[in-house]
């Protein structure tokens, strides 16, 4: 059986242009223009090319955009401050700080200095908090996307097999967590959650249903690891060389070609989860915009 391509990218133009009409609406009604500040320390090629692509798709929407570039040296100081800058002003609904962050700052104290209400990544405990128990809030990108993906594909979750490969804060605990509540229009899975330490991996990848995979290495799912109609997200985006023209060659966690022909439906990489998560970023600054402007969201 060859499976269907779940298209992140067509189902992010979907939602994108939504957005658009929704941005429209919020400024000829209310006067209201969502405002974006990302901000990136140092010069990690992956972590530039997702800010890039994040300020073009902000622009792209008629967002009120700002980007900051500090350099590897700047001090945990001078970045909590901008926060603090970016807290108080007005234009700005949503913060992000573009992670990993270099070794001499603290991501614990710079998720914690920014202001909840603004914090349209879903990392602060608040939030974190708050989606654990099913209160409405920020959901992180990635996780928040996958369930868009499944919904809009038409994956049957309720009552599924999930197998979870990864237990980062941005993906796995969050993606493990929202899947195991009984959340409409997509939850109520048994949900088991993979991670290295996990004795057979094979073992538990080959119950799965429906097959989330967010381990951070390179086609470590292949064909004899999954059961036949299986559906796959990949959270995967590893680079593994480089074009003649300069171009960053990507594969996911999980070897497309071979594990697509068992499956029923997966996610491609690049085109999959990549642009979801984009796009579920200017989602949650659209409702922290409405959130700002006292009206109706879905985020509080
Ligand atoms: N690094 C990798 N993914 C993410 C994300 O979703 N948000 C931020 N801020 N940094 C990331």
């Amino acid at each position: 059986m060859a499976a269907k391509i779940i298209s992140g990218k067509e189902i992010s133009q979907e939602i994108r242009q939504e957005l658009r009409q929704e941005v429209q609406e919020l400024q000829e009604k209310h006067g209201v223009v969502p405002g974006l500040v990302t901000i990136l320390v140092g010069e990690n090629p992956a972590s530039v090319s997702y800010v890039t692509a994040k300020q073009r798709t902000a622009k792209d929407l008629g967002f009120y955009s700002v980007q900051e570039n500090l350099p590897e040296e700047v001090s945990e100081d001078e970045l909590l401050q901008m926060i603090e800058k970016y807290n108080k002003d007005e234009k700005i609904h949503g913060i992000l700080v573009q992670l990993p962050l270099p070794k001499h700052i603290n991501e614990r104290k710079v998720i914690h200095a920014i202001d909840p209400r603004k914090d349209v990544d879903g990392f602060h405990p608040v939030n974190v908090g708050k989606m654990v128990i099913g209160e409405p809030c920020f959901l992180p990108c990635t996780p928040h996307g996958i369930l868009v993906m499944l919904h809009r594909a038409g994956v049957e979750v309720d009552g599924a097999e999930v197998v979870v490969v990864g237990r980062s804060n941005i993906v796995g605990k969050p993606i493990a967590n929202l899947l195991l509540q009984k959340r409409k229009p997509v939850g109520n899975a048994t949900v088991t959650v993979c991670h290295t330490g996990t004795r057979d991996l094979a073992a538990h990848t080959r119950r799965a249903d429906i097959l989330i995979v967010a381990a951070g290495r390179p086609k470590v799912i292949t064909a004899d690891m999954v059961k036949e109609g299986v559906v796959v997200i990949d959270v995967g985006v590893n680079r593994i060389g480089t074009t003649p023209e300069g171009k960053a060659i990507l594969c996911g966690d999980v070897d497309f070609e071979a594990v697509k022909e068992k499956a029923s439906a997966i996610t491609p990489v690049p085109g999959g989860v990549g642009p979801m998560t984009i796009t579920m970023l200017m989602k949650n600054t659209v409702e922290a915009a409405k959130l700002w402007a006292g009206l109706p969201s879905e985020v509080g």
